[in-house]
């Protein structure tokens, strides 16, 4: 399990950036992008208060960790614009499902959940791997492009609650030197629409009671 867990990608020194999928209520599921590390063979991520991820863990404590290299699902998991009958299959003997295009997941148990400085440590008995593509990929420059927009975006919320308001303006620089390495990664307009769709959702969170 450790070994498949390290050829995966799942390190002790970098986060692996994945999707977690938890139960909110019976039969209702939540996805949200987690940054993961490996740990004495377990999984964990820091999760942050008001999160419906951390809602979720108190109340059910198995989730799947998926590894999806599927810029929709990161972007639709972030604004909650889901088609959640496509997005999720179950597997027979596990009651939390794991993302249909993942290329891999595990199935996890948690375990723990450790309150440090505002934020939890969710820490995941990894129970089964499964791993649904074995092809290899070109590495590109879009797609961790659009992964950091996507986390400058998450902070917005909570830098303005924090009263960190000059930061915003940094924040909105680094989303959009994002979009000139999409310009320069891709000709793709998914990409440029999904970017610009970004920034909109920005200038948005940003503009409103400053
Ligand atoms: C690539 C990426 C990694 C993220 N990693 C974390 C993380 O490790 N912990 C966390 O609390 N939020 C993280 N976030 C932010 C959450 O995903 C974001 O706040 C999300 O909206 C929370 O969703 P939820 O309310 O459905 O749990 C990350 C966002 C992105 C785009």
């Amino acid at each position: 399990m450790l070994n498949m867990l390290r050829k995966i990608g799942f390190s002790s020194y970098t986060f692996s950036e994945t999707i977690v999928v938890t139960e909110v209520l019976d039969n209702k599921w939540n996805c949200a992008p987690m940054g993961v590390k490996l740990e004495n063979g377990k999984l964990y991520f820091y999760v942050y208060e008001g999160t419906r991820t951390l809602e979720a863990l108190r109340k059910n404590k198995y989730l799947t960790i998926n590894i999806v290299y599927d810029i929709n699902v990161f972007t639709k998991c972030v604004f909650k614009t889901l088609d959640y009958k496509k997005l999720y299959e179950l597997s027979n003997n596990f009651p939390v499902p794991h993302i249909v295009t993942a290329d891999a997941y595990v199935e996890c148990k948690l375990i723990d959940l450790q309150e440090a400085d505002g934020k939890f440590k969710a820490i995941c008995e990894p129970i089964n791997v499964v791993v649904k593509r074995r092809v290899p990929r070109t590495f590109n420059r879009a797609f961790p492009a659009i992964i950091e927009a996507l986390i400058y975006y998450t902070k917005i919320k909570p830098f303005k609650k924090i009263g960190l308001d000059k930061e915003l303006n940094d924040l909105m620089k680094k989303i959009m030197h994002c979009k000139y390495i999409i310009k320069h990664a891709t000709t793709n307009k998914k990409y440029l629409e999904i970017i610009d769709n970004i920034i909109s959702k920005a200038l948005d969170e940003i503009g409103e009671q400053q």
